[in-house]
């Protein structure tokens, strides 16, 4: 992307992520209220908000919080998305490549996950995630896939 310099992925504030994730994921699907953006465990003191911002836009939003993986120590990832207009730009794959980094680098954790969407497996697959589940069914949203990222350098 041309303005890819100006791009600065950073800690966001929780009720500008809800905002955006709303937008994002929750708007554009039939019947989700906005007080259901947040959710469980959004406001615990280890998880994490980020935002991708170029310039003053906020144009992308993940969460990190805990979530042990098969009894290990390890986060999950969620309510990942970046706006329309910068998508296939770049963004999401720094704010993707950002939070990866966090969990190694901050809380020293060698395992990420989240529920995917469908539509966005090759995304995460782009990345070294794999599909670790039979397609589950989340009421409104569609199609999902547990995926997984084992990351090196964390405990
Ligand atoms: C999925 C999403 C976050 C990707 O963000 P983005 O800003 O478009 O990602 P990038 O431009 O950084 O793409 C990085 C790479 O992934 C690829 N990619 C992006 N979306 C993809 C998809 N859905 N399927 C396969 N590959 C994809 C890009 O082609 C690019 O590959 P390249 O580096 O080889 O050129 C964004 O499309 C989005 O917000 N989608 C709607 C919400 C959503 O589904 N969020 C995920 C919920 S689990």
């Amino acid at each position: 992307m041309s303005d890819a310099d100006a791009l600065v992925i950073r800690p966001a504030p929780l009720e500008q992520t809800l905002d955006l994730r709303y937008e994002l994921l929750l708007a554009v699907l039939d019947g989700w209220p906005r007080e259901e953006a947040q959710f469980p465990g959004d406001d615990d003191a280890q998880t994490t908000h980020f935002g991708a911002y170029l310039g003053d836009r906020h144009v992308g939003c993940a969460t990190l919080k805990t979530g042990d993986w098969e009894g290990d120590p390890a986060w999950q990832l969620r309510g990942m998305a970046t706006t329309p207009d910068v998508r296939g730009r770049g963004v999401g794959g720094r704010l993707l490549e950002h939070v990866e980094q966090y969990v190694v680098t901050e809380a020293d954790c060698d395992i990420i996950w989240c529920n995917a969407r469908g539509p966005a497996v090759g995304f995460y697959e782009r990345f070294g995630w794999n599909v670790v589940s039979e397609e589950f069914d989340v009421p409104r949203a569609g199609p999902h896939f547990r995926m997984v990222k084992p990351l090196s350098g964390g405990a």
